[in-house]
């Protein structure tokens, strides 16, 4: 492959990435290339990444278990914290097992892959998150990428599949859109075709439900998912993930899943500060609503200023553009005015949908979110930016099958 044409290509269609350097923690604000500017684009929606308590909690660990895990869970790294942040996840998701894995990535795309195989399918929502569309891929099974939130495409692809239908994965609040997927109907789908049904929190944990227990909680679904997958990289303030479900999968999972087998165990100081964050959130339930009433504030803002905001009632609240280069365009004119927020476009949203993903945190003043709303309307229309194409937002799809492909 010739890297330099490909990296071209990449400039000339406006999808060219690069890192920029954050110089603090992360935060309601942040300093970023050597001054500070609102951070609208951090996943840490509680604030509990700084937060004093989880930080002292991490150093803890670090002084009394050391600072890695050694090997994988299942050579030497298997440790008394990680078996106790498990028993406290799988308490907060009331499911009798979790367990825990290296990152949201990582469990992701090992649990589906070990969930179906070769002559099975999994059906999988068009806007999952790329470590599912991946999972997919390695799992060797026929995908059935249904429309998104589609419960009619979803169950047509079920009733063809028949006998072959192993699992039905979705994320539980979208990553890119900030929508929750319609889980009764899903679940109902599930039961009635017996097919096992996966749901991603890693938005969710933290920020919806009762007391930030998850999409699937809010949706009273404990007992028809069987298996709920969480991060702890974003609300929880730390780094990993875990997946809930019953003791057999746990332990099919311990026997099965590549990610776990094969890599190392995650960190004790990341482990420590994920369970102080756990029993903070426990603890101070409102936080979580904090969270929804800056997102609210924000969605209102935006609103305001004429910009085009997704149909988000989360925390994560997508503004719009529609061209790559417009996104790009407008989320370094907002820069210039102090506000940070990421563009997003493709290959991680459909082309045509490319926007600013925003995202509130617990940790917001208001008057600064109203601020950034006032930022970007500003440099929006200075840049003649109007709107995207929502529409396209139901278009593309990351993997296909024979059944897809039939429908
Ligand atoms: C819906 C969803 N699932 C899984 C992940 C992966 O989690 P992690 O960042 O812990 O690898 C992400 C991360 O952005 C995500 O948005």
């Amino acid at each position: 492959m010739d890297l330099g044409a490909r990296l071209e290509e990449l400039r000339e269609s406006g999808l060219h990435r690069r890192l920029r350097l954050v110089e603090s923690p992360q935060g309601p604000e942040v300093q970023l290339d050597g001054r500070a500017v609102l951070l609208l684009c951090s996943n840490d929606y509680l604030g509990l990444a700084d937060h004093s308590h989880v930080r002292r909690a991490a150093a803890d660990a670090a002084m009394s278990w050391g600072t890695g895990a050694g090997a994988s869970r299942l050579v030497s790294g298997s440790m008394t914290i990680h078996a106790e942040l498990e028993r406290a996840l799988a308490e907060f998701e009331g499911k009798p097992a979790a367990l825990l894995f290296g990152s949201g990535y990582l469990a992701n795309s090992g649990v589906v892959s070990a969930l179906a195989g070769r002559g099975e399918v999994v059906f999988s929502d068009e806007l999952n998150h790329a470590s599912i569309i991946d999972g997919c891929r390695l799992s060797r099974a026929e995908t059935f990428v249904y429309r998104h939130a589609d419960t009619e495409h979803l169950e047509w692809g079920l009733r063809r599949a028949g006998e072959r239908a192993a699992l039905i994965v979705t994320d539980g609040v979208f990553s890119m859109d900030g929508n929750v997927a319609p889980l009764a109907e899903i679940a109902e789908l599930s039961g009635r075709h017996g097919c096992r049904l996966m749901v991603d929190e890693a938005h969710a944990t933290g920020a919806l439900g009762p007391g930030g227990r998850g999409s699937v909680a809010e949706a009273g679904l404990e007992q028809h998912v069987d298996v709920v997958m969480g991060t702890l990289g974003k609300a929880l303030g730390s780094y990993g993930a875990y997946v809930c479900g019953s003791e057999r999968l746990k332990e099919y999972l311990v026997n099965t899943c590549r990610p776990l087998i094969f890599s190392t165990a995650p960190p004790p100081p990341a482990v420590a500060a994920a369970r102080r964050a756990l029993e903070f959130l426990v603890a101070r339930p409102n936080r979580v609503e904090r969270l929804a009433a800056n997102a609210e504030a924000l969605r209102e803002a935006l609103r305001a200023e004429g910009l085009r905001v997704g149909d988000s009632r989360t925390q994560i609240v997508p503004v719009i553009v529609g061209e790559a280069a417009e996104a790009t365009a407008l989320s370094e004119a907002a820069l210039e005015r102090g506000v940070f927020a990421q563009a997003i476009r493709p290959p991680t949203v459909p082309p045509g949908t490319s926007r600013l993903r925003l995202t509130a945190m617990a940790t917001h003043r208001v008057k600064d979110l109203r601020r950034a709303a006032r930022e970007l309307g500003g440099a929006a229309r200075e840049l003649g930016i109007a709107g995207g194409r929502v529409e396209e937002m139901q278009a593309g799809s990351a993997a296909t099958g024979p059944l897809e492909r039939a429908a």
